[in-house]
């Protein structure tokens, strides 16, 4: 069964009481011998620094040296005398830090980008990178791991910006992909949302999507813009459910490049590519669904870990698992059941146990991620659910309200009374504009309005 979603794992603590927040990627060199990185790994609880996530393999310069990949964040004072104190060991051999920007932090919050490129910052992957787990069905075929490696360095070596690496496709993945295309096809006039239905021969005529052709997520991220302003951001795979929430913020969607295992092309234990471009790129390009899953993310910035789960749980309801309403039956926008053709077909039936989205009920829902769903939710509109997610978003404690700039895709911490008066200015230069919209509408009957005289 696909259950390829986005933020099954939960996140890995980051510590929210100290002072000035910062978060770093540490690369190191280790020799390899007994208790040596155990001793590294020490340094960081002593300088209580969150390991947000960790990797290891041999070198492959010298087999007698352990490479060692950290993603961490904590005090920014503590990450520097952190580095200090590493680069003093002495069977640390190489080490290299990559630290975010300072930027305009609030004490006690978080990091947080606060614009778009900042996400550079926010792909580190928890899980099926480079390497696969055992039970991965492409463990053990070395081709396909190779592969997936390449992968791998196409997306971490992705900078905001740059055009997404354009991927020829092998024979094999091709087939792989039309099988999945082939069958998911044949259930979607019957089962998938009108937004979904709309959307997809924009994707044929604009994307190439076809079952012989694997769309490149470049057009793909182009389409998008032009449509809600949505862009695709590629990513190994699986994030932090903080990090993939931030993306969501800025109209970013992280998105895997590579295509599962041809052993079963109707099973993948992760987001793959067919995931992505069936599952969530039509819905991507429906404005009031891309308002939708930016308030999401707009909600988690800073938020607390505790509220990032519920927030995550919250999307994995809705985008990954979401059912909606339309002419008086139930219909599927979720991409998690949008690319899996047997959870698919079940939700749609009387055995489903369905639940009006509440985001206060939902956010305590538990995520089952080797079965169907014990429930799903319905929304009325993507509309209903915007609202209810803003809503929600209110109850979340934070010492700040933020506000999204489109036109520099950043958001501003409405903290203090300048940058809320900044705002209100703003309001009012736009509150102007619809003034004077009105004014020309009531002194110009021809344009459908009314004359004062
Ligand atoms: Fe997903």
């Amino acid at each position: 069964m696909d259950k390829g979603t986005h933020t099954s794992k939960s996140e890995q603590g980051s510590n929210g009481s100290a002072s000035e927040q910062g978060r770093a990627t540490i690369v190191f060199s280790l020799k390899n011998q007994i208790g040596g990185l155990a001793n590294a790994l020490k340094v960081f609880q002593e300088k209580h620094v969150n390991l947000v996530h960790v990797e290891s393999r041999k070198s492959r310069q010298n087999h007698s040296e352990l490479e060692i990949f950290v993603d961490c964040d904590g005090d920014r004072r503590q990450l520097e005398m952190l580095t200090q104190l590493l680069r003093k060991q002495t069977d640390i051999v190489e080490i290299a830090v990559d630290s975010a920007p300072p930027g305009d932090d609030v004490p006690g919050v978080p990091w947080f980008p606060k614009k778009v490129s900042d996400l550079d910052f926010c792909n580190q992957v928890l899980m099926y990178g480079s390497e696969l787990d055992a039970d991965h069905p492409g463990f053990q075929d070395s081709v396909y791991r190779q592969r997936r490696k390449h992968f791998a360095d196409l997306a971490s070596n992705y900078k905001h910006g740059d055009p997404i690496p354009r991927v020829e496709f092998t024979a094999v993945e091709v087939q792989t992909w039309t099988r999945v295309y082939r069958e998911l096809n044949k259930l979607y006039p019957t089962h998938a949302c009108r937004e979904y239905l709309k959307n997809i021969p924009l994707l044929v005529e604009q994307c190439h999507y076809r079952e012989d052709n694997i769309p490149q997520l470049e057009d793909v991220s182009c389409f998008l813009k032009e449509r809600t302003g949505f862009s695709i951001r590629p990513v190994a795979g699986y994030l932090s459910p903080r990090d993939f929430l931030a993306g969501l913020a800025f109209r970013v969607f992280y998105c895997t490049q590579y295509i599962r295992h041809a052993s079963d092309p109707f099973y993948t234990p992760e987001p793959d590519t067919c995931h992505e471009l069936l599952g969530h790129v039509p819905l991507l390009a429906e404005p009031s669904f891309a308002q939708f899953s930016q308030e999401l993310g707009l909600a988690s910035l800073g938020a607390s870990d505790d509220a990032v789960k519920k927030l995550a749980t919250c999307y994995f309801f809705t985008v990954e698992f979401g059912l909606c309403k339309q002419d008086g039956s139930l219909r599927v926008y979720g991409a998690g059941l949008l690319s899996c053709i047997s959870e698919l077909k079940h939700a749609l039936t009387d055995k489903a146990r369905v639940l009006p989205f509440e985001p206060a009920v939902t956010c305590n829902q538990e995520c089952i991620i080797t079965a169907f769903q014990d429930v799903y939710f319905a929304a009325e509109s993507f509309e209903e659910a915007k609202n209810k997610m803003r809503e929600f978003a209110k109850t979340i404690r934070r010492p700040f309200a933020i506000r999204y700039d489109p036109y520099t895709q950043s958001v501003e911490v409405l903290k203090d009374v300048g940058s809320i008066s900044n705002m209100v200015k703003d309001i009012r230069h736009e509150l102007d504009i619809v003034e004077d919209a009105l004014d020309r509408l009531y002194k110009c009957p021809r344009l459908g309005g009314q004359s004062e005289e």
